[in-house]
């Protein structure tokens, strides 16, 4: 499958929605964070395959804004396995040039968690490969709203006027400020929806879903997702006879 894959039009960045963990555990008889604790396995997977066909940035939705509504026990047990994965992961990170960085509020995430991802970004901080993009008690309207604050504030300082306001210095207050947008977007587990991912960044990216739960996901249904992407016809608006390339 992945000799099909067309190297001269692989996505720059792909978005993750990495959902499905609790209903395989629940599959398996097990408790929903089993299914947390196999995710990483699906992680490890999803990073090594874009990097090796050239993808410059994979984001993955981790934890949304909305998962501090479960139940402590969960979100405790989440927190413990990202430090964990951090822990174990960014020698491996070192070892092959990518970088870490994070979008969302991660201000509020325990003090643990914050030590653990300032070390790891700063470690891989000068890595020139892939990077890899954890959303961290993240969702888009936090994001929106954080840029209208920082919109306001610089209106209010003197610093820009209103007709300064356009959408490129929208893009540059989110926390997405220097990223191209990504053209593919893949949720596991069948749920067709975008659970308040990148509203702004999504707007005109390809959206892939796959029955696969999250723990299962491997290089094969990454390739699967590109291939799928390298069939559609980005028209932006225009007509399928204006893009094509004329010969
Ligand atoms: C995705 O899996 C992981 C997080 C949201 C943290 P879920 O935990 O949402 O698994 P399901 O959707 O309940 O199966
Ligand atoms: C979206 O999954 C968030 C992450 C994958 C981190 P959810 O499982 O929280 O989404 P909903 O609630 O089913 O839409
Ligand atoms: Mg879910």
């Amino acid at each position: 499958m992945k000799e099909a894959i067309d190297k001269g039009n692989i996505p720059k960045h792909i978005a993750v929605i990495m959902d499905g963990n609790g209903r395989w555990a629940q599959k398996k008889g097990a408790m929903r964070i089993f299914g947390h604790r196999n995710a990483i396995a699906a992680v490890r997977d999803a990073i090594e395959g874009s990097a090796e066909l050239g993808v410059e940035y994979i984001s993955l939705y981790a934890f949304s804004t909305e998962n501090w509504s479960r139940p402590k026990e969960e979100v405790d047990a989440l927190m413990e396995i990202l430090v964990q994965a951090i822990t174990d992961e960014v020698p491996t990170m070192m070892k092959n040039n990518i970088r870490l960085a994070t979008i969302g509020d991660t201000d509020s995430l325990p003090e643990a968690c914050r030590e653990h991802l300032k070390r790891g970004k700063e470690e891989t901080r000068n890595n020139t490969g892939m990077t890899v993009v954890l959303a961290l008690s993240y969702s888009g309207r936090w994001e929106i709203n954080q840029a209208v604050k920082k919109i306001v504030r610089k209106v209010v300082s003197g610093e820009i006027t209103e007709e300064d306001i356009n959408q490129e210095l929208i893009a540059s207050c989110l926390d997405t400020a220097g990223m191209p947008e990504p053209e593919l977007l893949i949720r596991t587990s069948g749920e067709v929806r975008i659970s308040n991912f990148m509203l702004w960044q999504l707007a005109y990216t390809e959206l892939y879903f796959t029955e696969v739960l999250w723990p299962d996901f491997r290089k094969r249904h990454l390739h699967e997702a590109i291939l799928a992407y390298q069939k559609r016809e980005r028209r932006f608006g225009k007509t399928g006879a204006q893009i094509k390339p004329s010969i």
